[in-house]
């Protein structure tokens, strides 16, 4: 068992490999959210009038140094799919404009620009990323051959999510950059998995989760906005932010737009802090370099047992009946590519399943592993997610009740 397995509030009997669905809050973490809701209910006036600004801005200082983002061009959300709606509907766009994406997107940000879409004129076009991704110059030019002159928008996933891919979103951002378009990243998985520096990264909008690999509690997202693009974002909700006299100024119409919305508990934002503290003193660099070695592993395991190549290059893979010198020049770590395209969640091809959701289903009922299945296209993964809390024993559960169920 993971030494933090005991950290977490997971139910002991569950193999847990869904943090990417739904990530889970360690105690310590737990508590201090739990401190500033009781905080509040001692003397509401008090506390929201005096107390909660204050504490905003600092959740929104350590934040913005672990983004590498300067603190006001940053503010809390209660999620990413807050975000995307916040930049979406904030963009002028007119018919025959386009919204150039992948085919690898999450499905309620799809809905969102099509949404836009029909109430703009503009189209929202998915430019298709063939699998298995070689290198990440490629993955760039399968996405460029979508952009013409009437593409407004770039908007992708830094971390897709039923493909688990990195996109090399830095090289997109600069070309767009270069080209006139505004990039919009989503990051829903990326704060905690991998390291980020938005400054130098320089999209124009870029959301995420604290929620999910940086061990939040549910609730707390973040949208950055380069200072120069920060005047389009209009507010979602209107409230005491909006107006020539405001009696409750963050400093900027961005910040005051977003980060008051009318009463609520956004507790989750101000224990973002001590998400980032629990990283800290667990030596983070070090549990994530563990969880990516576990998930290579559990992806080598898993085309073994199904015979199906891996979508992400560096996976060792003897074909069925493969011959051996192949599998030879992939056990060679001096031929394997350098870049990886994953970090602690990775998607493994499955047999296709006539129906995936009760496969699923007997994968928890029958085995309690709490894994997702998924449908891209005509094809079928398990995806995997390996945070500090899990161990070997995880996966060897996981391989288990796949040999058992593909039986
Ligand atoms: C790529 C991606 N974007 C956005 C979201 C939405 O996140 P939330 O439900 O926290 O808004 C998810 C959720 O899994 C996701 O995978």
């Amino acid at each position: 068992m993971s030494d933090l397995r005991h950290e977490l509030l997971l139910e002991p009997d569950i193999v847990y490999l869904n943090h990417g669905s739904f990530g889970a809050t360690p105690r310590p973490v737990f508590q201090v959210y739990q401190a500033w809701q009781l905080r509040m209910e001692r003397q509401p006036v008090r506390f929201i009038t005096q107390e909660l600004f204050p504490a905003l801005k600092r959740a929104r200082e350590v934040l913005g140094a672990y983004l590498g983002a300067p603190v006001d061009d940053l503010v809390y959300i209660p999620n990413a799919t807050f975000g995307l709606n916040l930049v979406a509907r904030s963009l002028a766009l007119h018919p025959g404009d386009e919204i150039l994406t992948t085919d690898h997107e999450y499905g309620a940000c799809n809905n969102v620009w099509q949404y836009v879409a029909e109430k703009t004129g503009a189209s929202y076009i998915h430019q298709p990323i063939a699998l298995p991704v070689t290198t990440a110059e490629e993955i760039v030019e399968q996405l460029w051959a979508g952009v013409n002159e009437r593409t407004r928008v770039i908007y992708l996933s830094h971390i897709t999510s039923p493909t688990a891919l990195i996109m090399p979103v830095e090289a997109i951002c600069r070309r767009a950059r270069e080209a006139g378009i505004i990039t919009v990243i989503d990051g829903a998985h990326a704060p905690g998995q991998i390291d980020l520096n938005l400054e130098a990264m320089a999209p124009d909008f870029y959301f995420g989760n604290c929620h999910k690999w940086l061990m939040s509690p549910k609730g707390a997202g973040f949208l950055y906005a380069r200072p120069e693009r920060q005047a389009m974002i209009e507010p979602l909700v209107v409230g005491w932010g909006w107006g020539r006299q405001r009696d409750l100024s963050f400093g900027s119409d961005f910040l005051d737009y977003t980060q008051y919305l009318g009463t609520n508990d956004l507790s989750a934002y101000l224990a973002v802090p001590a998400a980032v503290e629990f990283q800290t003193t667990h030596d983070w660099p070090a549990q994530r370099a563990r969880c990516h070695a576990l998930a290579r592993q559990a992806m080598e395991r898993i085309a073994e047992l199904t015979g199906l190549p891996p979508i992400y290059p560096d996976i060792r893979f003897q074909p069925p009946g493969g011959d051996h010198h192949n599998f030879d020049k992939w056990s060679n770590p001096g031929h394997l590519p350098e870049v990886t395209f994953y970090q602690q969640m990775a998607s493994a091809p499955l047999p296709i399943q006539k129906d995936l959701k009760s496969f699923k289903a007997r994968l928890y009922d029958r085995h309690r592993v709490e894994v997702p299945c998924v449908q891209w296209q005509d094809r079928q993964f398990v995806r995997i997610s390996i945070q500090a809390y899990n161990s070997e024993e995880d996966v060897d559960a996981l391989l288990a009740a796949l040999a058992d169920e593909l039986r």
